[in-house]
């Protein structure tokens, strides 16, 4: 993937979580390649070359994998834990194959929806280099999230019943909230509420259903399951309010596109709607600046000094004490710490 020359692509997640524990940091790093390992051959042993070329090229960059990470995490809470394997150098057990595969489910629906979210946004990049519809077309980026959706739905259905409904609602929270979106709210006093319905669809669902499908998939107890998905809920609507800040202060170097993109495309992001909604005669400024794409500069400026900046970090940080919160109800354990680690993360993205 050729990368688009002002873009520093970001360090592996794993590698920002600095995980203490030296064999759960080797299973995951073993699992995480496996994953990606197992994700490029279900695509080259099932598509021919340039069907294949077109479905690998979001997978390219390695710093992702949020979701399968997630998956792993989910099933350090099981009974029939990653197999006896601790030192990451034998070959996984079956049922740590099965955790692969949900794994692999979750980024293939992931990445799936991004390939026509670019489509549907007319994006030209994505995550710094160009986007798979700019480059090959719209239908061709179409048929490859096409095809990822329904290789994700064969190998949900080998996984059994539990997997194929986690996939389903994964998926379908991911269409129903790119739908509201599109609606709108019913009011504009509902803007907020209407932007956390949005921001669970689109973001915390998939966040969410990751985490427990590892976690039921490794046995572990209904406790566990739903404290774990409780947390991706959480997280996943900070990482969306994460990313909408970012869009507002971050540096284009490190995020690998403008600023100031959700105030260009007239997305409501949650900074953006905060401001809308407040009184004050800067707010006024700010909305009488909007519809004018040659003010726009001086529209982020404003944004950025606004109060809506640190009403959306306000919230950003209540649902990262939400999530860690969740996390009470868990054992103690190093996976923890790491899904703990997590939080930290998202609140301190640069990118
Ligand atoms: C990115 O949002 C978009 C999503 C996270 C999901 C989009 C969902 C669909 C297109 C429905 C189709 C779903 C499937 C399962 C094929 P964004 O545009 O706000 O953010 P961006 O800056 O990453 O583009
Ligand atoms: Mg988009």
């Amino acid at each position: 993937m050729s990368r688009l020359s002002h873009h520093t692509p970001s360090p592996p997640l794993l590698s920002q979580l600095a995980v203490g524990d030296a064999a759960l940091a080797a299973r995951l790093e073993r699992d995480l390649r496996l994953t990606a390992e197992a994700l490029r051959r279900y695509v080259t042993d099932a598509a021919p070359a340039d069907v294949a070329e077109v479905v690998l090229y979001l997978f390219a960059d390695a710093a992702k994998r949020l979701r399968p990470l997630l998956v792993l995490l989910g099933a350090e809470f099981g009974t029939d834990r990653p197999g006896a394997d601790r030192s990451g150098a034998e070959a996984p057990t079956a049922g740590r194959r099965d955790i692969i595969d949900a794994a692999v489910v979750a980024e293939m629906i992931h990445v799936a929806s991004l390939y026509h979210d670019d489509v549907i946004d007319q994006a030209t990049t994505r995550r710094g280099s160009a986007s798979a519809n700019a480059r090959w077309g719209n239908a061709n980026a179409v048929r490859a999230g096409n095809w990822l959706l329904a290789k994700a739905a064969w190998i949900s259905a080998g996984l059994g019943l539990t997997a194929v409904s986690l996939h389903a609602e994964a998926a379908e929270a991911l269409v129903s909230g790119q739908l509201v979106e599109l609606l709108g709210p019913e009011e504009d006093a509902a803007s907020i509420s209407h932007y956390l319905t949005v921001a669970a669809g689109k973001s915390a669902t998939l966040i969410s259903t990751s985490l427990r499908l590892g976690a039921i998939l490794a046995g572990a107890p209904e406790a566990a399951v739903a404290a774990v998905g409780d947390y991706g809920t959480h997280l996943g609507i900070a990482f969306q309010i994460s990313d909408d800040l970012l869009d507002v202060t971050g540096d284009p170097t490190r995020l690998g596109k403008e600023p100031g993109k959700d105030l260009a495309l007239g997305v409501a992001s949650l900074p953006i709607l905060l401001a809308l909604a407040d009184r004050g005669p800067s707010a006024e400024e700010f909305r009488a600046l909007l519809g004018q794409p040659s003010l726009r500069r001086h529209a982020l400026t404003l944004l950025r000094r606004s109060d809506a900046m640190d009403a959306a970090r306000t919230m950003l940080e209540e649902r990262l004490v939400r999530a860690r919160s969740a996390l009470a109800a868990l054992p103690r354990s190093p996976s923890r710490t790491v899904l703990d680690a997590l939080c930290d993360v998202v609140a301190r993205r640069d990118h």
